[in-house]
């Protein structure tokens, strides 16, 4: 362990998957976040002051017009980007608080992500790319493969275990990158337009899954999202407009 690590407390054994984060408890939450891009005489002011408490278990909806900054508060959710202002506190912990190695193992321990674009390593196949989230947290590979190998079953690629991502198709490969992610039964998974690709049938497989796992394991879900009849599905629907976030509905 290094002392960036060590310093940010955030030790070896400090699992936060294996951590009691209570009903109550907000496993990821936003505090009045700003993120202004500026390159050049161009500034974006894209978020203006979000506030989000996402609870354990609890699956919402982020809908919103293309532009509206979706894929930016996303982004910043996940760690994978820092914010003009304001925080991000995953299981208790603040991201501006982390050293990059600590908020990396943060991130592997509570997260799964669905990107826009999947993002699978192009090199290694199907069930070797579900695997990885395992074999990073040390499981050993017999059982990250057995594990990875079931997951790819259930989202209909059972028979393109071995196949690299070049060699699937677009849907296949989003399928893919959503196996990847519940993988480690994360306490949240964040999902940018994770059904985007996919005609309407598989797009229902795929997110009866995420939901599925979302009541089995009390895995939280945060899907931007432009498929209404997904967002139905969620427990809270929010929109993006103007660099704010309301809520639509709350029933
Ligand atoms: N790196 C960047 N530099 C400058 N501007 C950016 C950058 N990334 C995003 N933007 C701008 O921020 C705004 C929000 O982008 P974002 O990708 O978050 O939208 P979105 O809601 O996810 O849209 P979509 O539904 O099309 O995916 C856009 O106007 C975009 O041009
Ligand atoms: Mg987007």
């Amino acid at each position: 362990m290094n002392d960036r690590v060590r310093d940010s407390g955030l030790g070896a054994r400090d699992s936060v998957t294996t951590r009691d984060v209570s009903k109550s408890e907000a496993v990821l939450r936003a505090e009045d976040l700003t993120k202004t891009y500026q390159e050049g005489k161009l500034r974006a002011e894209v978020l203006l002051g979000i506030d989000l408490a996402v609870r354990r278990g609890e699956s919402v909806a982020v809908i919103g017009a293309s532009g509206a900054g979706k894929s930016t508060l996303l982004h910043l959710l996940g760690g994978l980007d820092t914010p003009t202002s304001g925080e991000v506190v995953l299981a208790g912990r603040r991201f501006s608080a982390l050293g990059d190695a600590a908020r990396g193992r943060l991130r592997n321990e509570a997260l799964g992500f669905i990107y826009q674009f999947h993002h699978l390593l192009p090199e290694f196949s199907a069930v070797e790319n579900v695997a990885f989230p395992l074999l990073i947290r040390g499981n050993a590979v017999s059982d990250a493969r057995a594990q990875a190998a079931a997951l790819l079953q259930r989202v209909g690629l059972g028979h393109r275990l071995q196949h690299k991502p070049g060699e699937l198709s677009g849907g296949e490969r989003q399928r893919c990158a959503v196996a990847r992610a519940l993988v480690t039964k994360p306490l949240c998974v964040l999902g940018d337009e994770p059904t985007g690709n996919l005609d309407e049938r598989t797009a229902r497989g795929v997110y009866e899954l995420m939901l599925e796992l979302n009541r089995e394991s009390g895995t939280a879900l945060v899907l931007a999202t432009h498929d209404s009849r997904l967002a139905a599905r969620m427990d809270r629907v929010l929109e993006m407009s103007g660099g704010r976030l309301a809520e639509t509905r709350t029933d």
